[in-house]
């Protein structure tokens, strides 16, 4: 495994993050265990998570994923100090008006929860899972660097804000000498470039944030399994996500995986091994979050990162998903 600085600061994380939006969704806690156990004897040793994953599921009230990853650090399979867990607040966590938003007192709140379900007493990246727009950013950084001082959470993070958002959170916290983001989690694949691309990548590249892009493989698009004019295989994520449905119906989507599977065939690797060692090698990418539901695709994931790709199989990938304004 490959380790990276997370952007400008001196934290090292591995070149792949565990993602765990899919545990105690389409991953059981024993299988989720399997999966982090088999990612971590691998090499990773970052992962993310989220407060409200998964809430969405029925039955579920919210802090599953983080209460099946504390479950997994108290079997020993890895030292609290291996391991760097980026998780989020943000996301309604109750039907109350404050269980939601990036309030002072949210946060306070969300924080220790956060660590009660994680079963640790430091969160190593903090992250804001999308912006709030009727919360000031200071009360929201002041929040954030009071924890930093506290001991509660080492760096902080956002994902999700627009580049306009960004660069008025970093200047906020240049003028009060407030704790500033270390790193951005946005949107990010070989389908789902312009938002990414138009602005944000020239913020994170000068200001030296770490980039850490969430469905990396298009919730699983890019993997090659979905066929044009049919139906998606049962218990696939295309089954019920309108954004991979969207993907379907999308003819660009259907050129860019063409020539993913161009490119992998030349290479003998699979399609979600090209499109995650894409994301890999551009000049701004930290570590891009990878979502298997069990072991096979985490094999198959982690063979991206020793896929070097060359110039020319990088430009024709990035030609093949380029955006354009109309
Ligand atoms: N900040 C945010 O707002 C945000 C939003 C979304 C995700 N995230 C984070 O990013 C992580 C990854 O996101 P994601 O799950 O959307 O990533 P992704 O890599 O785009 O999609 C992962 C899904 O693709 C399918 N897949 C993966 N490898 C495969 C393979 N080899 N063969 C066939 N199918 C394969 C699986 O879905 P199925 O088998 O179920 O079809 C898997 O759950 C999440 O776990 C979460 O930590 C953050």
């Amino acid at each position: 495994m490959e380790y990276r600085n997370l952007g400008s600061c001196g934290l090292k994380v591995s070149a792949l993050c565990l993602g765990s939006m899919q545990f105690g969704w389409t991953a059981d806690e024993a299988t989720s265990h399997d999966v982090l156990t088999a990612a971590f004897e691998a090499g990773i040793q970052f992962i993310d998570t989220a407060d409200i994953y998964s809430r969405w599921v029925e039955g579920n009230a919210g802090g599953v994923a983080e209460r099946i990853i504390g479950n997994w650090l108290k079997k020993g399979v890895a030292r609290r100090e291996q391991v760097v867990i980026a998780t989020k607040v943000r996301g309604p966590m109750g039907e109350a008006v404050n269980d939601q938003g990036l309030s002072r007192r949210r946060i306070l709140l969300a924080v220790e929860a956060s660590l009660r379900r994680l079963g640790t007493d430091y969160i190593d990246l903090y992250q804001l899972h999308w912006p709030d727009d009727e919360t000031p950013i200071e009360e929201t950084l002041r929040a954030l660097d009071d924890l930093v001082h506290q001991g509660k959470v080492r760096y902080v993070g956002c994902s999700n804000f627009p580049a306009w958002r960004l660069m008025q959170a970093l200047w906020t916290a240049d003028r009060r000498g407030l704790t500033a983001f270390v790193s951005l989690q946005p949107h990010y694949n070989l389908i789902h470039r312009a938002e990414y691309e138009r602005e944000l990548e020239a913020v994170c590249l000068e200001y030296g944030l770490g980039v850490i892009p969430y469905s990396p493989l298009a919730g699983g698009f890019l993997s090659g399994k979905y066929r044009r004019g049919e139906a998606p295989p049962a218990g696939s994520r295309g089954e019920s996500s309108g954004r991979l449905k969207a993907y379907m119906q999308a003819s660009r989507s259907w050129q860019v995986l063409d020539v993913l599977q161009e490119v992998a065939r030349s290479r003998g690797a699979t399609t979600s091994q090209i499109a995650l060692a894409w994301l890999l090698q551009r000049e701004s990418i930290t570590s891009p979050i990878i979502g298997p539901r069990n072991l096979e695709q985490l094999r198959d994931n982690l063979g991206a990162v020793d896929l070097a790709l060359s110039a020319a199989e990088r430009e024709r990938l990035s030609e093949a998903g380029a955006w354009r304004e109309a």
